[in-house]
């Protein structure tokens, strides 16, 4: 399964990172989403990206150029068309992925590898939503993806063994580290974090802790690089409540129930860093 050519549907925080890695290790990228002012603002932060590696030494100028030029980004599903690798990196809302898989499920070159980036949601739900359920597979990359060596490989219960290994190979080509993991509700990588970040909550909302406090008490005491309510605004509130509400859902267990004041900051639109205001304040 020779890949050449990736297509990145959703250009919010996860997919310009993946869009900039896949243009850096030489594929052929589209990047897609449905609303123009994402299009623009991940045209622009690639390029500053690109821009950055090239001034560290970490591709040479020309590599950067070349990687631009790989480049082509749009408003419409249809750049996706001739994708040998899809990965879709929308919001995390489980009505939304199964819509835009079927769509992408009808255009599509029939070979192409399906690729989801979603944190939580099954991956065997969204291979029952298409006619290549062998070619439908987890990419779950970690934010800040430039950054970040990890990608959550998931197979779904109908993945098939050449998608498993074509998706091996990609990550390894696009300098990351794969680790494969079941399809369980929130897979590996957030069934350990989110309870963490949610308890973190809970002591801000209950007065154990200030904010500051119980990041440094993770940050000095367990030597994490930054803390769980930093992190939660990195990754975005919403975010976080999204999958939170799916392993609530998946296995319905109330250890999983996301604190009222998750709930209430989402609500009151503080997201964290991408909108500005979350536990801390971002200029900007
Ligand atoms: N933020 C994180 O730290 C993180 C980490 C790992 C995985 N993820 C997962 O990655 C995915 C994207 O998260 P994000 O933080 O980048 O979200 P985001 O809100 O920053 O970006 C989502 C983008 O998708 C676009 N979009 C929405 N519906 C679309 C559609 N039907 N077609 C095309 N574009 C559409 C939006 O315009 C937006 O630009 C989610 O599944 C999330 O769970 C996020």
């Amino acid at each position: 399964m020779e890949m050449t050519k990736i297509a990145v549907v959703g250009c919010g925080t996860m997919g310009r990172g993946i869009i900039q890695v896949a243009a850096a290790s030489g594929y052929r990228v589209a990047a897609v989403d449905s609303f123009p002012k994402a299009v623009e603002g991940a045209q622009a932060s690639v390029k500053k990206g690109l821009d950055k590696w090239a001034e560290k030494g970490k591709l040479t100028p020309e590599a950067a150029a070349a990687a631009w030029q790989a480049l082509a980004f749009s408003g419409e599903l249809g750049a996706a068309a001739d994708a040998d690798l899809v990965i879709e990196a929308i919001v995390e809302r489980q009505d939304a992925k199964l819509a835009l898989f079927r769509a992408l499920d009808g255009l599509a070159k029939p070979e192409a590898v399906l690729a989801s980036n979603t944190s939580s949601i099954s991956i065997t739900l969204l291979g029952a939503q298409v006619k290549r359920p062998g070619r439908v597979i987890g990419m779950h990359f970690m934010n800040p993806v430039p950054l970040m060596p990890l990608v959550e490989v998931i197979r779904g219960l109908a993945t098939d063994g050449d998608t498993v290994a074509a998706v091996l190979e990609t990550c390894k080509k696009m300098g990351k580290t794969p680790v494969e993991a079941h399809d369980s509700p929130g897979f590996v990588s957030n069934r350990v974090l989110m309870p963490m970040i949610n308890e973190a909550v809970f002591c801000l909302y209950e007065g154990v802790g200030t904010a500051e406090a119980i990041d440094a008490v993770m940050k000095l005491g367990m030597n994490h690089p930054m803390g769980p309510l930093a992190l939660a605004d990195l990754i975005g509130l919403d975010v976080c409540l999204d999958i939170l509400n799916v392993l609530h859902d998946g296995f319905k267990d109330p250890k999983y129930r996301p604190c009222p004041l998750l709930v209430k900051m989402v609500e009151g639109g503080f997201l964290g860093k991408k909108s500005g205001k979350g536990f801390y304040p971002y200029a900007g």
